[in-house]
C-alpha cells in the first residue's frame, strides 16, 4: 500500500528510531511491502521507515540503471534492518542529493566515499556489503533518517541548496 511520505517539519522525522527486534513477522513484511510500494510510486532511490511514520530502523533502497538518470549508477534493491555503517576511508565526496521528505529541492552534501554496511533483511538474513560512490551515498542518506537527520543538516554551504528545477533546468532527477 502506498503511504503518505512525511515532509520536513514533521517532528516524526527527527526521532531516533528503535531497532527491529523480531524478524520475519507479518508486521515487518507489511512494513517493507508498504515502503517498497511508496518508494516506487514516488520514483525514489530509497526510503526509510520514519518517512512513513514508523520509528523503526528499517531502510530500503535500489536503483535500476536508467540513462535518464546518468548520475545514478545501478544499486541492488536492498532491505536493511538495524544497519551498521563503517567508513572504509577518510575520503569524503560532495554530490547533490534530494529527499522524498524535502520535495523539489537539492543540496550539495559531503559523504564518505567508501563504506562497509551490514544489517539484516526482513527475514533476519544477514546482509553485508562494501559500497562506494552513489551506492554508498544512498546508504548514508537513508541511514541518517534513522537518527532523525535530514540531508540539509549535512550541507556545508547553504548557498548550494535550492530548488531542483532552478539548479538543474530541464533535467529529470530521482529523489532519495
Ligand atoms: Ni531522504
Amino acid at each position: 500500500m502506498v503511504r503518505d511520505i512525511l515532509r520536513m517539519g514533521d517532528a516524526r522525522l527527527l526521532q531516533i528510531c528503535h531497532p527491529v527486534e523480531r524478524f520475519d513477522t507479518a508486521e515487518l513484511h507489511a512494513l517493507v511491502r508498504d515502503m517498497r510500494d511508496t518508494m516506487a510510486a514516488a520514483n525514489g532511490a530509497g526510503l526509510a521507515a520514519p518517512q512513513i511514520g514508523v520509528p523503526l530502523r528499517v531502510v530500503i533502497f535500489g536503483v535500476e540503471h536508467n540513462p535518464r538518470y546518468p548520475q545514478a549508477e545501478a544499486v541492488p534493491y536492498t532491505v536493511l534492518c538495524n544497519p551498521v555503517l563503517t567508513s572504509l576511508s577518510e575520503q569524503m565526496d560532495d554530490d547533490w542529493e534530494g529527499c522524498l521528505s524535502v520535495p523539489g529541492m537539492r543540496g550539495l552534501v559531503p559523504r564518505h566515499r567508501e563504506l562497509h554496511y551490514r544489517g539484516f533483511d526482513e527475514f533476519g538474513t544477514p546482509v553485508a556489503r562494501d559500497a562506494s560512490g552513489f551506492h554508498a551515498r544512498v546508504v548514508q542518506h537513508e541511514c541518517d533518517h534513522l537518527d532523525g537527520i535530514l540531508y540539509p543538516r549535512r550541507i556545508r554551504d547553504l548557498r548550494q541548496f535550492g530548488y531542483t528545477d532552478v539548479l538543474f533546468p530541464g533535467q529529470v532527477l530521482v529523489d532519495d
